[in-house]
């Protein structure tokens, strides 16, 4: 059955509101970009489709792609991270929500089902969930998404559908690999701007906004003392450096793990001790995992792990702690605080998993700081818009955001700091040019 929306409590909307509220306040370059979209309408007869974190920030990019004309239909990127009151507030705002924290896989999937036989024009996805499993269901695939999303939909013509789609945005690491893959292979439809690619988004928001909210999960799960201990980062990516930096600031030990023999130099030279897993894992007390990869942290290092050892994921997918090796290795397992299990191994040692492997920033707190989601929202709306202008003429891939949006998305921010900048004289700009000139 297709619902128009799709969430916990619509009484909770009133709390919602508040949220939004607050989180208005802390992104004023979206908000200039609403009023833009109020008077020009860029969106008129638009129907957008977005999987995303269903978040108070989320919510300022929903409202400002309505007030450009567009109807909205938004389900989660993620089962666990969905703020309730602000899935409620959304719906009496006119979005057609399908979120709640806490879906089933089978309910994630009936959301996203729903977004889809909204017949967008634009995707907005997160990780890919979305367009993966549009693309399977055009594809006539029977996979465990299609058999689920079928039944929302019944058998719709999935292949006007898709043919009618303009193009999509994808907001992170994982949905930017996924769909260069699809590329790659030949099987994407439409065009994707990757949003995550953009300067202003990955620059901030991976490394700042993953860094600081995956130290408040893991606080607000355990609240434990940093200080002192031995944080373990697996991955360093932009998040794994954002990581590493702010877990160094409150006082730890920080180890850095990874695959890439420049990222290791890197993060060596930044300061980190960096070793393999196998022997990160016998000194660490905090293991964080930031690679986009799969079994990152498996039952060999599981097994050589301090009593009393705190396992948790940054990265998109719950699939890099390796969570069916971790109950293959438990005796006993018991939620000892909100968001955290205790897993008790055969060998007697317990290990403590945080927001069940999933992205600890979003299930145990609010995910990113408002400040930074201003500019990565920033470059999705301006995104959004690109595709409803262009999408037609551009032919199925991978893109970057446009170079005059990334910079227009940080002069605005800049603006909005009220930081001011130099600008080029004309001569400087002849001299960056010219070849002619050495020293004098
Ligand atoms: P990235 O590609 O810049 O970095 C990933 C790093 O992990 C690379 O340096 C790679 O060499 C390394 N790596 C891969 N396999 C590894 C292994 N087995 N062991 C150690 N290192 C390994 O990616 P980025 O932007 O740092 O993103 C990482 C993950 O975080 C992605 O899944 C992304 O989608 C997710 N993400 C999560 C956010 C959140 O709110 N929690 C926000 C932004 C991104």
């Amino acid at each position: 059955m297709v619902r128009e929306y799709w969430v916990k409590d619509l009484s909770l909307a009133s709390r919602g509101r508040l949220q939004i509220e607050w989180a208005e306040r802390h992104m004023p370059v979206l908000l200039r970009i609403r009023e833009m979209f109020e008077k020009e309408k860029p969106l008129k007869g638009i129907t957008v489709g977005a999987c995303l974190h269903v978040t108070k920030e989320t919510a300022v990019l929903v409202r400002t792609l309505k007030a450009g004309g567009a109807e909205v239909y938004l389900c989660a990127s993620n089962p666990l991270s969905t703020q309730d009151e602000v899935a409620a507030a959304l719906v009496e705002d006119g979005i057609h929500v399908f979120a709640w924290r806490g879906m089933s896989t089978e309910e994630y999937y009936s959301a996203i089902a729903h977004v889809i036989s909204a017949e967008p024009d634009v995707t907005i996805d997160d990780g890919a969930d979305l367009v993966t499993t549009l693309h399977k269901l055009a594809r006539g695939e029977k996979t465990m998404e299609t058999e689920i999303a079928k039944k929302v939909t019944g058998e719709l013509d999935f292949e006007k559908l898709i043919s009618k789609v303009r193009g999509g945005t994808e907001e992170t690491t994982t949905g930017v690999t996924r769909l260069r893959a699809m590329a790659r292979a030949g099987m994407l439809r439409y065009p994707i701007i990757a949003v995550n690619d953009a300067y202003t988004k990955y620059l901030f928001d991976n490394r700042y906004g993953t860094g600081q909210s995956t130290i408040d999960g893991i606080l607000r799960a355990t609240n434990i003392l940093l200080a002192g201990k031995v944080v373990v980062v697996a991955g360093y990516g932009w998040v794994g450096r954002g990581i590493a930096m702010r877990a160094r600031g409150m006082g730890a030990r920080v180890i850095v793990t990874e695959v890439n023999p420049i990222r290791a130099l890197e993060a060596l030279y930044d300061g980190f001790e960096v070793m393999p897993m196998s022997k990160a894992a016998e000194i660490g007390d905090v293991f964080i995992t930031a690679t986009g990869n799969i079994k990152v942290i498996r039952k060999e290092h599981m097994e050589k792990m301090k009593d009393g050892a705190i396992l948790c994921n940054a990265g998109h997918f719950n699939v890099e702690v390796w969570i069916p090796d971790l109950e293959e290795l438990a005796i006993e397992k018991r939620e000892i605080r909100p968001n955290v299990v205790e897993y008790r191994l055969k060998n007697g040692k317990r290990l403590y998993l945080l927001g069940e492997g999933r992205l600890v920033n979003l299930v145990c707190a609010e995910g990113h700081p408002s400040e930074v989601m201003d500019m990565s929202f920033a470059n999705q709306a301006l995104s959004v818009r690109y595709l409803v202008e262009h999408g037609k003429e551009m032919r199925p891939d991978v893109y970057r955001v446009p170079a005059e949006i990334d910079e227009l998305v940080a002069r605005l921010k800049l603006e909005c700091l009220g930081v001011e900048i130099d600008t080029l004289t004309p001569e400087q700009e002849r001299y960056l040019k010219s070849w002619e000139m050495g020293t004098i």
